[in-house]
């Protein structure tokens, strides 16, 4: 059986057979609101907090001060408190730094000049595991990364040079995909990536409801089924037992 790492989500590594695929890179794919950027922190916050593996957040969207002041106040994840013991480290890597009196730049250190898109990310990524010795990483998210480039036939180097990077290193990686539908059809992360679990947020009637899915996960027998996810203080529940309701 492949080696495996806790999902840190309850319910979820029952599905998995006792969770992630170890050191392989995970698409995790949802629309807005559909959690899926507290599904990757309580996934580092459980492995910091109960195993003591280190941790890497990439971010793109959200500020490093937003995601820790989020994070407290809707879980009581104290996320400084990790950063403090080297369990944890948030890099900003947004594509736009804006300064105090309203100034906004593109982040050229990070995006531009580059022979291979990501080429300066990947280096900062791959400097910050090795450092860390980090066994968990999220990238939140590569739509936002990707969103940058016009050039489609660019971008596909750049992620699947992406994907054969992480899965090099000893780290098990989340890498963040807003929509599944592009309108050129299925994205190239999903086709490349070894794994790929999706979260749903959808209206039901006069509700909107929760599910997580399995959509790929090589080497792993995995269920077909859509199952019921809840968000609450403490975090991202899956019930294994309750099938979604998909009328
Ligand atoms: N303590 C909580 N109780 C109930 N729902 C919560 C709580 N904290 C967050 N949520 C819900 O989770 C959502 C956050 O999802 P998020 O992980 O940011 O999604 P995504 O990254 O996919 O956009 C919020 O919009 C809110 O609906
Ligand atoms: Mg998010």
């Amino acid at each position: 059986m492949l080696p495996r790492i806790t999902s840190g989500v309850p319910g979820v590594d029952n599905l998995l057979n006792g969770g992630f695929p170890e050191h392989r890179c995970i698409i995790l794919q949802g629309g807005p609101g559909s959690g899926k950027t507290t599904f990757s922190l309580q996934f580092l916050y459980e492995g910091a907090v109960n195993e003591e593996q280190p941790g890497i957040y990439i971010t793109l969207s959200e500020s490093p001060e937003e995601i820790r002041e989020n994070n407290l106040a809707s879980h009581g994840w104290d996320l400084a408190k990790l950063e403090n013991k080297g369990l944890l480290k948030i890099v900003d890597a947004r594509p736009v730094i804006a300064s105090k009196d309203g100034l906004i730049a593109p982040n050229e250190r990070l995006f531009k000049g580059e022979l291979l898109p990501f080429s300066h990310l990947l280096q900062l990524v791959v400097q910050n595991i090795t450092k860390a010795k980090a066994k968990r990483l999220v990238l939140d998210s590569l739509t936002v990364l990707t969103m940058q480039y016009a050039n489609r036939f660019y971008v596909r180097q750049g992620v699947l040079g992406l994907i054969q990077a992480l899965s090099n290193m000893d780290c098990t990686s989340l890498l963040l995909i807003e929509d599944l539908a592009e309108a050129t059809g299925i994205p190239i992360e999903l086709a490349v990536a070894p794994g790929a679990v999706v979260l749903r947020y959808e209206r039901k009637g006069d509700v909107m409801t929760r599910s997580f899915q399995i959509l790929k996960m090589r080497g792993v027998k995995h269920s077909l089924q859509l199952y019921h996810m809840e968000i609450d203080d403490g975090g991202i529940k899956v019930f294994p037992e309750e099938a979604a309701i998909t009328k």
